[in-house]
Order: structure tokens, then C-alpha cells, then sequence
């Protein structure tokens, strides 16, 4: 999956909290802070909390960056292990999380880290050195948004080489469950954000700006996104007048959105760089904003995806003028890693308001729960070390190891993780077998169902084997 580095260096986030039907659970949390503080958009931002491990530095020009929650980091160094998570309670349903990843330098080695980062056991992005100029200097805010299903938000980092990864801040906030079509697409996907756009207008929303956005969304500039063709005919307008048909259940977007416009005498077109092996869901905006047209075929263009005529938009026809017209479409078996997007005229100019560009992200298999309960046990009795990453779901996502000495594989209809082996011969480990929860967790939520192997051999552990556990009928004990 290919780096985001979506919205440059800038401050962040939070409208006073509503009270909305579908829950109102957010998070703000300044990595690497060691006291909550309060931004000028009135958001308290959470000293560090709920992570596994690591340590905290700051980054090395603390000037360049406007607010603490953007200085302060953690990070994470093997010492802690391969991997490690913020784990955060809070009740089921579909959240946006924000994360800004920094480097500037923190550790003085002038080298940005390799790594994978994955939220609720699915990996959305990957950090590759050398990083690009301005995301190594400047950071990057990254978004998307996710079902949680099992009580907690989990976001977790993955090492890939010997650099530590690391995180500046991470923003929660629960969103309604039926936004972005998912009666249709379902909850099985993770929608990374691509592309956000307000057209003809700057940075906003959330940490940029005191625009309000219920869902804390922020929308980014067109104007990178625009051809050079492109560029050159197209004309920014704006109103202040009323757009009727906003901030409407489920998705909730703001009336800013609306109030601004392109237009241009041709064709507009706007490409993005995307992951050609995956799905996307793009979310088109218009209004008709221009008061002289007055009535249904006054203004009709066509929507062009990647050279498809996907669909023929006549706003005035659709809802009349002032008010918002949204409308979405997915694109499947992508050929080229760039997305073209193109508003053909057919009568008059065409209008935009706001493109929205998200990669539909399959969530991957997360471990059985009764086994992750039960390896938690297993972690805490054994008091296994910050070493060796035992942190976040002990399978997942397939495509990392698991934790170190646990063996996994595809149970046998594919739905979920099961572990096969654990192995923890000669690590060192000290604990007292008969004190622990081992003997009552451990056979109900593992040996029965797929353990086959459980080495415990060269540690140093008292007590006799739970019954329970060793007479686990397909167990063998080493
Ligand atoms: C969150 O929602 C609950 C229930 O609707 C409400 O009681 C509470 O005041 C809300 N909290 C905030 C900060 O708005
Ligand atoms: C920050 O705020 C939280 C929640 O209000 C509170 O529990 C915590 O004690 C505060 N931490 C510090 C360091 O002030
Ligand atoms: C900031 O929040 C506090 C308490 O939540 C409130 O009293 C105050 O009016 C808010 N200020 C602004 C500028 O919104
Ligand atoms: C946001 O609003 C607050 C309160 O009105 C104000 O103090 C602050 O300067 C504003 N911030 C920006 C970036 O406009
Ligand atoms: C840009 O416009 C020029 C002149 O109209 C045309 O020849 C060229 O093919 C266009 N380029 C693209 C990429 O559409
Ligand atoms: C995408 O490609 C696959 C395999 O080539 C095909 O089965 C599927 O129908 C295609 N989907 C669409 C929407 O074209
Ligand atoms: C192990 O736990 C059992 C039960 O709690 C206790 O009786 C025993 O003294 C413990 N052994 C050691 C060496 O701590």
C-alpha cells in the first residue's frame, strides 16, 4: 500500500462535542505529551495514554511546528518489541482516527524509519525511507475510518527494520455507523482516506481551521490534485448564501463544503496515485452555486472515471440551486496506479464542489476472540517481556509475524486466526503455574480448539502443571 502524506504540517482538531444519536466517544491524544493542553480550536489534547511501550522525545525543531500534540512523539525501539499499539476502550461502532506521523529528526540519526501500521488488525499504512522531503520535515496527517467490533480501538506499529516507528498524535471520534453507503458496501472494509477535497477553497475543518465538521473530517485543497491542462482554465467561486440539504444524517457534510466551487470553460480533470489492487469509493459534491442558472438542462456535464462515462449530472434537475447534490461510485480493477477523474461540459460549464477519493481496504482476519483472551492470560501469568511484542492481536495482520514464539494459521472456513504452536523454550521466563489463570483460561480458549504444541521448557517456572492444561486431549507439553 502506498505512503499517505495527505495534509501537510498543521495544527489540529476538535468542535465542542455534540450529542449525536449514533454516540459522541472521542479521543485526543498528544504521543510522547506529558500534560493535557488545550489548542486555540478549543480541543483538550490527552497527555500520553494507552500505549504498550516505547519512550518519548521531541522533534528536533520544536518552532517549525505550531502546537504540542505536533512536537511531542513517541516511539517505539525494539527493545519494547516488534510491535506495539495505543489500545483504547470505547463502545463498538464506526470511528474516524487521525494520526500525524513525524520525524524531523528527533533522534538526531537523520534516517526516517521503516514501518506498518495497522488499525483494528488491518494494515493501512506503510512509512518507507527514505521518506519524502516534506512528510521526513513537516509530518503528515493521515485518516480513515473504521468499524470497532470487540470494545477497543486498537493502532499498532510494526518495525520492519531496526529504526523505531514512530507516532505524533491520534485523534478518535465516533462517527454514524450508516455514513459512506455502508448499508451497501458492509462493514468489512476500512475506507483510507486518498483524497479529500473542497474545491476552490484552502485546508479546513478540525485543527485547521474553526469550520466545524461533525464527523472531524478535514478537507484539503484541489489544487494539487488539478492536471496542468486543467489548471489553467478553471475559476474558484464562492457564496455565503445558504446551502440547503446539509449536515443531514448519515454523513453529515458541512455546509462549507458547498459554498465553494470550480468551474471552467472545458474539461476539468483531477488524478490521484493510488494502489491499482485495490477498490476505491469516490463521493462527488456539487451545488449550484451560481444564481443565473435558473433551471433544469441550464447546466449538464458529464462525470468521467478513469475514461468511463459513469454517470450524466444535471444539478438543477436533481435538487434545484442552493442545495447540496452528493452522489457516490466505486471503482473496481483499477489497471494503472493513477485515478482520473473528469467533469466533461455538456451544456455550460461543469461545477465541483468536493471529490472524496477512499481505498476500500478488506479487514483481514483478526484471531478467534476466546484465543486472544486466552493469550492475554497466558502473557500476564507468564509475565512475558516488553521484548518480545506480545501487544494487539497475536495474529494479525497475516502479513506481519505474529507474536514472537506463537504460530498461527487460517482456521478451516478462513473466517478467523487460530494458533497452532506456541514456543517459549528457553526464554527466559519466570512465573508459578499453579498461581496463574494458565490452568482455567488457557484449555478453553486454546488447547481444545487448536493448539497443538506448547513449549515451556528452560524457563524457570514453579508449580505443578495445571490438570486442566495437561490433560488437554491433542496438547503436547514440552
Ligand atoms: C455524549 O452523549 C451523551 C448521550 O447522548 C450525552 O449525555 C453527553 O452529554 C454527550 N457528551 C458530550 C460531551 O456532548
Ligand atoms: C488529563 O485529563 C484526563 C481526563 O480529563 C485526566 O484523567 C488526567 O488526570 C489529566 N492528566 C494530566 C497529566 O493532567
Ligand atoms: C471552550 O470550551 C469551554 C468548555 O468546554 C467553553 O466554556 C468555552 O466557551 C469554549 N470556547 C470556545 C471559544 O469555544
Ligand atoms: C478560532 O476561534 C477562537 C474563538 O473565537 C479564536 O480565539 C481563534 O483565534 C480562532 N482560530 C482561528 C485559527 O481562526
Ligand atoms: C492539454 O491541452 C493541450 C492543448 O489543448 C492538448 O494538446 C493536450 O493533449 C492536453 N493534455 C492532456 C493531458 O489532456
Ligand atoms: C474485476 O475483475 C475480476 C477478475 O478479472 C472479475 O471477476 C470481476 O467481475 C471484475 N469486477 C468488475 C466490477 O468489473
Ligand atoms: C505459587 O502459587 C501458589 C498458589 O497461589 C502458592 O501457594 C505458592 O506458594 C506459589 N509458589 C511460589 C514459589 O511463589
Amino acid at each position: 500500500m502506498s505512503v499517505l502524506f495527505l495534509l501537510l504540517s498543521l495544527p489540529l482538531l476538535l468542535s465542542p462535542a455534540l450529542s449525536f444519536p449514533f454516540g459522541n466517544t472521542s479521543y485526543f491524544i498528544d504521543c510522547g505529551g506529558s500534560t493535557n493542553t488545550t489548542d486555540p480550536f478549543n480541543t483538550t489534547w490527552l497527555s500520553d495514554r494507552y500505549f504498550t511501550g516505547g519512550a518519548t522525545s521531541v522533534v528536533s525543531e520544536p518552532l517549525h511546528f505550531l502546537y504540542p500534540q505536533e512536537k511531542n512523539l513517541r516511539f517505539f525501539p525494539l527493545s519494547s518489541g516488534k510491535k506495539n499499539c495505543y489500545i483504547l476502550p470505547l463502545p463498538n461502532g464506526r470511528y474516524y482516527f487521525r494520526t500525524f506521523t513525524v520525524y524531523d529528526n528527533y533522534d538526531g540519526k537523520s534516517n526516517s524509519p521503516s514501518f506498518d501500521a495497522s488499525v483494528e488488525g488491518t494494515l493501512v499504512f506503510s512509512w518507507r525511507s527514505p521518506w519524502p522531503e516534506t512528510l521526513d520535515r513537516d509530518g503528515a496527517y493521515s485518516d480513515l475510518f473504521a468499524f470497532v467490533k470487540d470494545g477497543e480501538a486498537d493502532v499498532c506499529f510494526y518495525s520492519i527494520a531496526t529504526d523505531p516507528p514512530v507516532i505524533g498524535s491520534l485523534e478518535i471520534r465516533q462517527i454514524d455507523p450508516l455514513s459512506y453507503d455502508s448499508s451497501t458496501i458492509g462493514d468489512k472494509f476500512i475506507l483510507v482516506n486518498y483524497g479529500r477535497l473542497s474545491c476552490g477553497s484552502n485546508q479546513w475543518g478540525p485543527g485547521f481551521s474553526n469550520d466545524t465538521d461533525d464527523f472531524g473530517r478535514t478537507w484539503q485543497s484541489d489544487l494539487e490534485f488539478r492536471t496542468p491542462n486543467t489548471t489553467k482554465i478553471i475559476n474558484s467561486i464562492s457564496t455565503r448564501e445558504t446551502i440547503t440539504g446539509t449536515v443531514q444524517p448519515p454523513n453529515y457534510f458541512p455546509m462549507k463544503l458547498y459554498q465553494t466551487a470550480v468551474t471552467g470553460n472545458g474539461i476539468l480533470e483531477y488524478y490521484v496515485s493510488v494502489d491499482a489492487k485495490m477498490d476505491y469509493l469516490l463521493w462527488f459534491h456539487f451545488a449550484e452555486i451560481d444564481s443565473s442558472v435558473k433551471q433544469k438542462a441550464g447546466r449538464v456535464f458529464d462525470v468521467l472515471v478513469n475514461e468511463k462515462n459513469v454517470e450524466r449530472v444535471d444539478i438543477f434537475a436533481e435538487v434545484g440551486s442552493f442545495a447540496a447534490y452528493s452522489w457516490s461510485y466505486t471503482v473496481h480493477n483499477l489497471s494503472s496506479p493513477v485515478l482520473t477523474v473528469k467533469f466533461v461540459p455538456v451544456v455550460g460549464a461543469p461545477i465541483v464542489s468536493g471529490i472524496e477519493f477512499y481505498a476500500l481496504v478488506p479487514n483481514d482476519l483478526s484471531t478467534m476472540p476466546e484465543q486472544v483472551v486466552a493469550m492475554r492470560a497466558l502473557k500476564e501469568s507468564l509475565r512475558v517481556p516488553d521484548r518480545m511484542g506480545w501487544n494487539g492481536d497475536p495474529c494479525a495482520p497475516t502479513s506481519w509475524d505474529a507474536w514472537e514464539g506463537v504460530t498461527c494459521h487460517p482456521n478451516k472456513d478462513e473466517s478467523a486466526l487460530v494458533i497452532s504452536h506456541i514456543d517459549l523454550g528457553s526464554q527466559g521466563l519466570k512465573g508459578n503455574l499453579s498461581s496463574n489463570s494458565l490452568g482455567g483460561t488457557l484449555p478453553s480458549g486454546l488447547g481444545q480448539q487448536s493448539l497443538v504444541q506448547l513449549d515451556l521448557s528452560n524457563n524457570q517456572f514453579v508449580g505443578p502443571i495445571p490438570e486442566s492444561l495437561a490433560s488437554a486431549t491433542h496438547l503436547q507439553l514440552v
